[in-house]
């Protein structure tokens, strides 16, 4: 599967989808970032490691419609297959997320679905959360709504705080989406009548 990477920032997730991705037998090959924020840390991480790596200014286009069409151009020249959002902080339109149903997934940093949209940590830690974690979702027009791939779950211990609560989050994150890519790309999980079917896997 030819994968696109989506990035806002630091793209620390990207890095370990790209690490993965150079096994040999991994099922998807990452062949392109994008970031709509051209600072974005990742851009310059992903073509230290080969990768081809753009940013799509979201600022320079009028409305939100013309920022996907100028994302979907990219795209369709990379010959991409999966959309893997990676820290990705652009709301994508319905038509968007609609023609790519069922071929584009996030990470969100919560258990979902609680605690959708952002200060993910703050929120775990306020509500007296004993559990926290980080959710693999296939995107939907509704926020961090879509079905569950994958997730991992941290224990919150005495004197987290958000940074300390985000940092064990994140070791789970760089272990979990390459896992949910795999799982995805193989056909090991497809998004079904708005439901993730899960294959049966011979033992
Ligand atoms: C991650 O915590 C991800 O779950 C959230 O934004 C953060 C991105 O970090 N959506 P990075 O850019 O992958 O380092």
């Amino acid at each position: 599967k030819r994968v696109a990477i989506l990035i806002s920032g630091r793209g620390s997730n990207m890095v370990s989808l790209i690490e993965a991705a150079r096994a040999p037998d991994y099922p998807a090959e990452i062949v392109l970032v994008l970031s709509n924020r051209p600072d974005a840390a990742g851009l310059a991480r992903a073509q230290a490691a080969g990768i081809p790596a753009r940013a799509v200014d979201h600022k320079a286009f009028p409305d939100r419609a013309r920022f996907d069409a100028a994302l979907q151009a990219e795209l369709d020249a990379a010959g991409i297959e999966l959309i893997v959002l990676a820290g990705f902080m652009r709301i994508l339109t319905d038509a968007f997320v609609e023609a790519w149903s069922g071929r584009m997934i996030n990470i969100h940093p919560s258990l979902l679905p609680l605690f959708k949209g952002t200060h993910t940590h703050e929120r775990a830690l306020e509500a007296g959360m004993r559990l926290h974690g980080c959710t693999v979702h296939y995107v939907v027009p509704e926020l961090d709504a879509g079905p569950i791939v994958a997730q991992a779950a941290v224990p919150v211990l005495p004197g987290d705080d958000a940074d300390s609560l985000a940092a064990r989050v994140i070791v789970q994150e760089h272990r979990l989406y390459p896992q949910a890519v795999a799982l995805i790309a193989s056909g090991g999980a497809v998004l079904d009548g708005g439901r993730v079917r899960f294959a049966e896997r011979a033992r």
